[in-house]
């Protein structure tokens, strides 16, 4: 019997990586032949790692922390969302010998917006919290959509700033501005989407855990709260939306749906994502016991 395709995850550390479950559960419920592991790969060695595994016949990568950006300068072809968020996720490598840069960061999130909300940025003013890599993805795709304003704050605002200005050079039509985590009632009021991607309400430090990026009071009963983090599944921030009455974006379906986009682009097939998100909450829960 051939081998399966190789596909894998380049990161530094390696240990907590969760995507092999997503697209080795889409490979068994799907019966391709498709095995994906996780590599740790020292930043140094990202380019030998790169091009060794073109030569070994590996279909694709996932590329993660801290390689998203590095390896900007050894793909020969990048997509416009790499261009416009500085950074891959997902390497394709081409029959024809090309390696190609994707970002499903962003489409990822905005399918999974779309699916569980029935609704889309454009014409919305949106908040995005957190100033980093998610946030700088989440922010050109909510501009890409129409978006009526938005508006990123972050603990350090300057970084804030920086990325307001990028999003409005860079995208025609854009309208953004920024400021620090002060006044965020006033940030928020009258926002339709609002988006964390602080480490805010993070699994792994009971302080941070129970911390929410944006105070109760501050959240509209009518905006989508959409969150980067995925442990615990149930955010601080999304408890209080929802108790606020508003429509919340859980993190597990941006990771589910960012990973569904790279297998497409890896395989051209649909990932079963519902059967693939059980996987995910599975194996979240199994982590927080403290049982993997
Ligand atoms: P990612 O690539 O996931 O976006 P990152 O680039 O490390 O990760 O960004 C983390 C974000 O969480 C940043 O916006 C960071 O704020 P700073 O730019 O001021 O560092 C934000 N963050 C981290 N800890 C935070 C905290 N305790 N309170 C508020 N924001 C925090």
């Amino acid at each position: 019997m051939p081998n399966p395709i190789p596909l894998g995850v380049f990161g530094y550390p390696a240990g907590h990586i969760l995507s092999p479950v997503l697209h080795n559960g889409a490979a068994e419920a799907l019966g391709v032949d498709y095995h994906y592991l996780a590599y740790e790969v020292r930043p140094e060695q990202i380019g030998e790692a790169v091009r060794g595994a073109q030569s070994m016949g590996f279909r694709g990568l996932t590329i993660t922390i801290p390689h998203k950006v590095a390896v900007t300068e050894f793909v020969d072809e990048m997509s416009e969302d790499v261009r416009l968020m500085g950074a891959v996720n997902t390497l394709v490598f081409e029959e024809d010998g090309r390696i190609v840069g994707h970002n499903t960061d962003g489409i990822g999130w905005l399918r999974f917006v779309e699916e569980t909300t029935g609704e889309y940025p454009k014409g919305k003013r949106c908040l995005v919290l957190g100033a980093g890599g998610a946030a700088r993805a989440i922010a050109v795709k909510i501009a890409q959509c129409g978006a009526e304003h938005l508006e990123i704050r972050n603990r350090t605002a300057e970084k804030a700033a920086e990325l307001a200005r990028f999003v409005e050079e860079s995208i025609p039509g854009a309208k953004a501005s920024s400021g620090g985590l002060e006044n965020l009632q006033e940030a928020a009021a009258g926002c339709g989407l609002i988006v964390n991607t602080t480490s805010q309400g993070m699994w792994g430090d009971a302080e941070r855990e129970a911390a929410s990026p944006i105070p109760e009071d501050a959240i509209p009963e009518s905006a989508i709260c959409s969150d980067a983090v995925y442990i615990p599944p149930d955010t601080a921030f999304l408890k209080a939306a929802e108790r606020r009455g508003a429509k919340t974006v859980r993190g597990t379906g941006w990771l589910v749906y960012q990973g569904a986009a790279s297998w497409k682009l890896w395989t051209g097939t649909d990932m079963p994502t519902d059967l693939v998100m059980q996987k995910l909450l599975d194996a979240l829960d199994k982590r927080i016991k403290g049982e993997d």
